[in-house]
């Protein structure tokens, strides 16, 4: 087999105090105007855009595309933060291709990683530093971070699994997470309610 430029191996270096790697492709900022539907207090939404739009979370990436594969890396770091009583999280997502699954892995922080079927299957998984969780295809995902501090995982995926927001950006998740008491507690989605 001839061997292309891409088909070479390739490392990252990953800083464990910044939660990045480098090099990396690109990265990607959401703030809060970008998730604004997605919080259930939107008008808590609604003055934080106002008082300057902070990021919730930052994405970079490495797609190693090589003549035979398209294995991926993906870290995402979370800020601390809530949304009225909703902790900072990712809009989340389904992959486009039907087969695609993922594996997250929890490098700092704590927090949860929330997963539903199109059918309405839920499943909560509690997440501390080093959880390491398999998302199985056709379950979308969505991850909060619960902590004081930086929340940051490391997902590994098929480019070829692409992204579908749709589902997710109508219906959001069948429950969300709130701070009661002090605590984080999942809730029933009043769009689901009815
Ligand atoms: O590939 C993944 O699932 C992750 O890298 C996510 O894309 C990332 O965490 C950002 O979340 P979302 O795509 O839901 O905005
Ligand atoms: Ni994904």
């Amino acid at each position: 087999m001839s061997l292309s430029k891409e088909d070479y191996p390739i490392s990252v270096l990953y800083n464990f105090e910044l939660g990045d790697f480098s090099p990396k492709e690109k990265t990607i900022a959401r703030r809060v105007s970008y998730l604004s539907k997605m919080f259930h207090d939107r008008t808590a939404a609604e003055s934080l855009i106002k008082q300057g739009d902070p990021v919730v979370y930052e994405t970079s990436y490495y797609g190693f595309k090589t003549s035979l594969s398209d294995m991926a890396l993906g870290v995402t770091r979370i800020q601390p933060g809530k949304v009225g009583d909703e902790y900072f999280m990712t809009k989340g997502h389904f992959h486009e291709a039907k087969n695609q699954p993922e594996i997250y892995f929890c490098v700092k922080g704590e927090g949860y990683l929330l997963l539903e079927t199109i059918d309405g299957e839920f499943q909560a998984e509690k997440w501390t530093e080093g959880t390491i969780s398999h998302i199985p295809p056709m379950w979308a995902h969505r991850t909060i971070n619960t902590g004081m501090g930086l929340m940051v995982f490391v997902a590994s995926y098929h480019l070829s699994a692409g992204y579908s927001y749709e589902a997710v950006e109508k219906n959001g998740f069948k429950k969300l997470l709130v701070e009661r008491n002090e605590k984080p507690e999942l809730i029933l989605n009043d769009k689901r309610k009815r």
